[in-house]
C-alpha cells in the first residue's frame, strides 16, 4: 500500500507542510498523536506529530523541518508522489478536557503539533491562550491559523523581528504573573524550551505538559528506543506518551539520548547513502 501526497509546500525556510491521503489514519486521529512514515522500502522510519487531520476528506497534515538525510529527501517530494508507509495514529491522545483557562505554547516547528491541541482544547470549552515563538519572523509558522483557533495569541521572536523580543517562556511568565487563573500549560518544541518551561512553571504550581520527541524506531513499544525517565520510572514515549508531566521528566537524559547518534547522522547526511 502507498500513500499519495495531495499537497506539498514550503511554509518557512527549511520547513515544509504535506497533506497525505490516509483515510484510515485521518478517521482515527486525535490531537497529540503522531505517525511514522517511510519514503520507500530502503528509507529509515521517521516519527512526526500530526499537525492537522480531516476525517471527511481523508487526509493528515504533517509539518517537518529539514534536519537529516530523510527529511531532506522528503522535502524534495512533490504533489502526487507517494510514500511507502504512513503508520498511525500512534501514541496516546492528549488528555483534553474542560479545565478553564489553558496556555498552549509552541516553539519553532513545535507550533505544528500545538495547533490541533488548540482546536481541541477550545472545542472542549476552555479559554485558550496561545503563545508561539521562533528565532525570527520568517520562521514563525501557522500564525494566522493559530490566531483564528485561539482566544488570545501572543507572539515572540528571539531577534525581536515580531512580537515580544525574547523567548516564549518570558511571555508565559508574564501571563502567570498577571491575574489570569491558569489550569494547565502545554509546551511543545525543542527539548531545551520544554526543560526551561518546566523549571519556570514549577514555582507557580501550574500543571505543565510536554510532548517528548526521543529517537523512535517501531513506535509500538517493542524496541525500547524511545525510553525516557519520568518521575524516576522508565516510560516508552511512543505508547506511554508522547505527553508527560513536565515537572517529572528527566530532560538531561532526553537530551543526551537525542545526541547519541549525532556523528552517525551527520556522516549519513554527508554520504547520502545509508
Ligand atoms: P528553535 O531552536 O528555533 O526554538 C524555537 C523557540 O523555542 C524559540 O524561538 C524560543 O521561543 C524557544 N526557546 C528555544 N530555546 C529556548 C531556551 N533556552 N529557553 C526558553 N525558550 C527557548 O526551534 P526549532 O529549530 O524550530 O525546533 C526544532 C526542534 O524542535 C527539534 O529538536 C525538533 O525535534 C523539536 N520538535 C519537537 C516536537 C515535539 O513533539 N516535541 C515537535 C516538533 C519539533
Ligand atoms: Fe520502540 Fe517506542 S519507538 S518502544
Amino acid at each position: 500500500m502507498s500513500y499519495k501526497i495531495l499537497e506539498k509546500k514550503q511554509i518557512a525556510p527549511q520547513v515544509h507542510l504535506m497533506k497525505v491521503l490516509a483515510p484510515d489514519v485521518a478517521k482515527a486521529s486525535k490531537a497529540g498523536q503522531f505517525i511514522i512514515l517511510r519514503i520507500d522500502e530502503t528509507s529509515e522510519r521517521i516519527p512526526l506529530t500530526i499537525a492537522d487531520f480531516d476525517a471527511e476528506q481523508g487526509y493528515v497534515t504533517i509539518i517537518f523541518q529539514e534536519m537529516g538525510k530523510t527529511t531532506k529527501q522528503l522535502a524534495k517530494m512533490k504533489d502526487e508522489d507517494e510514500l511507502q508507509d504512513f503508520a498511525g495514529p500512534l501514541g496516546t491522545p492528549a488528555d483534553v478536557r474542560d479545565l478553564g483557562t489553558v496556555i498552549l505554547v509552541g516553539g519553532g516547528v513545535g507550533i505544528a503539533p500545538v495547533y490541533p491541541q488548540v482546536k481541541a482544547y477550545r472545542e472542549a470549552g476552555n479559554k485558550v491562550i496561545s503563545v508561539i515563538g521562533a528565532r525570527n519572523k520568517d520562521l514563525l509558522i501557522l500564525e494566522d491559523e493559530m490566531r483564528d483557533a485561539s482566544d488570545e495569541l501572543h507572539v515572540a521572536t528571539d531577534d525581536g523581528s515580531k512580537g515580544h523580543h525574547g523567548f516564549v517562556t518570558d511571555v508565559v511568565k508574564q501571563i502567570l504573573d498577571s491575574s489570569e487563573d491558569v489550569a494547565r500549560i502545554v509546551v511543545i518544541g525543542p527539548p531545551i524550551l520544554m526543560k526551561v518551561a518546566a523549571g519556570m512553571t514549577q514555582p507557580y504550581g501550574v500543571e505543565t505538559i510536554v510532548s517528548l520527541n526521543p529517537i523512535m524506531i517501531d513506535g509500538t513499544g517493542m524496541c525500547g528506543g524511545c525510553r525516557v525517565s519520568v518521575g524516576g520510572e522508565t516510560k516508552f514515549a511512543c505508547v506511554d506518551g508522547p505527553e508527560f508531566d513536565a515537572h517529572k521528566v528527566d530532560f538531561n537524559l532526553l537530551m543526551s539520548r537525542l545526541a547519541l547518534y549525532r556523528s552517525e547522522e551527520s556522516e549519513c547526511l554527508q554520504n547520502h547513502e545509508c
